[in-house]
């Protein structure tokens, strides 16, 4: 008789040095089943897919595969049995071609003749079937957004013979024409039989294509359950261990003065033409498509990349400027969207990381840094945002995820900023942190703060901002007044659809 279970993992413990990060932690897949894993920041969800895809050792515990009992001690013995992993943070090279990482296997393979036409052709293949022909096989992956390169990623893993797929927050980096695009994906791997273990933050998506929900806590297993067993109130008590009724706090700023002024700005195809203002106190959402050129246009303005024409207000003041050093130092904050490249440098420590952008606010006046206060106002802000973490002193690549994300918005809660762009301030962080992030927007715009926020979450945009702009194709396309936003006008807007016409 076929075994029940493709993957069972029972009575994991891991532990990182003094941290239990796993304990007695156990996980059941059928095959063509979809599994979530959930839980907050910390819970231990990518530590426990590391280990069944062999990137980490585990302390305790063992793993039956199709019934029979693996030691998975390595990445490679992993992939031999048909585990394939996506993880939160990609795994690519960024200089190597599309085509060159989807199958890096083979070419790291010596003795093997390579045939480049065949291999552009068997990429361009993939990408087609997955229905993402738009993606150039032979461009490099660097070149690429932060959601086409976790495109490449799936597609290199399925390029496998994969039987169990693990997907470690696949959609935070994506949006909804692209989520659409991944769900019929996984759909048409469900029907093959393939074992789908999917986590995410995002509730919505799991109620949608889960049909098993595990819930971690703490590094302990608290739930299995069927998605039908459950709604999303219940699930979110399981995972917090709260009522979550609350999820955008009310917020009393008075909006003032404009803060900063872009008119007419221009850099290729991705900027053209934008026009926006917002002012002391108003929290400004920028909504659209990924690739729609809004990352690209705060870089702009931030002073990482070089206009071609147009003005940048600030302040009152006409401002150019040619580093984001110089942006920060008027009071200029920029959160990025690719964490793991610019927002935080990973083999720092949470400290430094923390008040790296703020460091007049600890310096005495000698020009010596109090190590006292640098150390109470790191404390403060990630205590205020519930963030997870051993000692400040340890490297930030010690963190989840979310955690990290935290530690990169923390930065720009402690330094005295005018006006902050935001890029996806809530990406891979959970429900009860995501309230935290909210009730720290609010605070700043009390306090006079100007904030543009980019994000691919509807719910947000529509739940936190005074306005919101659309962008699509380098172009502002439309604006809407926190009284006219919904769901229906932005997806219309982003997808070139005109809101007019019914
Ligand atoms: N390489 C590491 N060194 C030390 N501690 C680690 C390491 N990786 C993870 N941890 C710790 O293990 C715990 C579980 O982390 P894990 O990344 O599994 O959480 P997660 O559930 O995936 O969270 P998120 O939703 O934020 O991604 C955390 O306390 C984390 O700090
Ligand atoms: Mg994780």
């Amino acid at each position: 008789m076929a075994n029940e279970y493709r993957v069972e993992m029972k009575n994991i413990v891991k532990r990182f040095g003094g941290v239990l990060a796993l304990n007695d932690v156990s996980l059941r897949v059928r095959p063509g089943e979809v599994h979530a894993l959930v839980g907050e920041n910390g819970a231990g969800k990518s530590t426990l897919m590391k280990i069944l895809s062999g990137a980490f050792p585990r302390d305790e515990g063992t793993i039956f595969i199709d019934g029979k009992e693996e030691k998975i001690s390595s990445p490679r013995e992993a992939k031999d049995l048909g585990v394939a992993t996506i993880y939160q943070e990609f795994m690519l090279a960024p200089h190597l071609t599309v085509a060159e990482n989807i199958f890096i296997d083979r070419l790291s393979d010596k003795n093997r003749f390579i045939n480049w036409k065949d291999l552009n052709r068997k990429a361009e293949e993939i990408l087609k079937q997955l229905g993402f022909e738009e993606i150039n096989a032979r461009a490099t992956v660097e070149s690429l957004s932060v959601a086409y390169q976790q495109v490449v990623e799936i597609c290199k893993n399925l390029t496998r013979n994969a039987r169990i797929l693990v997907l470690d927050e696949p959609t935070a980096v994506l949006t909804f024409s692209e989520i659409e695009k991944l769900f019929l994906l996984i759909e048409k791997l469900k029907k093959d039989g393939v074992s789908i273990i999917y986590i995410s933050h995002r509730l919505e998506e799991i109620f949608q294509i889960c049909d098993r929900i595990t819930v971690l806590k703490d590094g302990t297993f608290v739930k299995e359950v069927g998605t039908e067993e459950m709604d999303k109130n219940q699930l979110v008590n399981l995972m917090v261990g709260r009522d979550m009724s609350t999820l955008f706090p009310p917020r009393e700023a008075k909006i003032g003065e404009t803060v900063l002024e872009v008119k007419n700005l221009n850099r290729g195809k991705q900027v053209q033409n934008v026009s926006f203002a917002v002012r002391a106190g108003e929290v400004l959402g920028i909504s659209g498509l990924v690739g729609a050129g809004r990352t690209e246009t705060m870089r702009l303005i931030f002073g990482a990349d070089r206009k071609e024409s147009g003005e940048i207000v600030f302040m009152g003041e006409s401002v150019n400027f040619k580093s984001p050093k110089q942006a920060v130092r008027r009071g200029l904050g920029l959160l990025p969207e690719d964490r793991k490249q610019q927002g935080v440098l990973l083999e720092q420590s949470i400290r430094i990381n923390t008040t790296l952008s703020s460091l007049k606010k600890i310096i005495r006046l000698l020009g010596v840094i109090s190590e006292k206060k640098d150390k109470e106002l790191t404390k403060d802000v990630l205590e205020q945002l519930a963030t997870k973490y051993n000692s400040m002193e340890d490297h930030t690549s010690s963190l989840s995820g979310g955690n990290q994300q935290k530690v990169a918005l923390a930065k720009w809660l402690v330094a005295d900023c005018k006006c902050i762009i935001l890029d996806e301030p809530t990406r891979g962080v959970d429900v009860g942190a995501k309230v935290e992030i909210y009730k720290n927007i609010n605070d700043l715009a009390e306090q006079g703060v100007a904030i543009v926020m980019i994000s691919s979450e509807m719910t947000e945009i529509i739940g936190m901002c005074d306005r919101a702009l659309i962008m699509r194709q380098g172009k502002i396309v439309g604006e809407l007044d926190k009284s006219e936003l919904g769901e229906d006008k932005l997806i219309r807007y982003s997808m070139g659809v005109n809101v007019h016409e019914e």
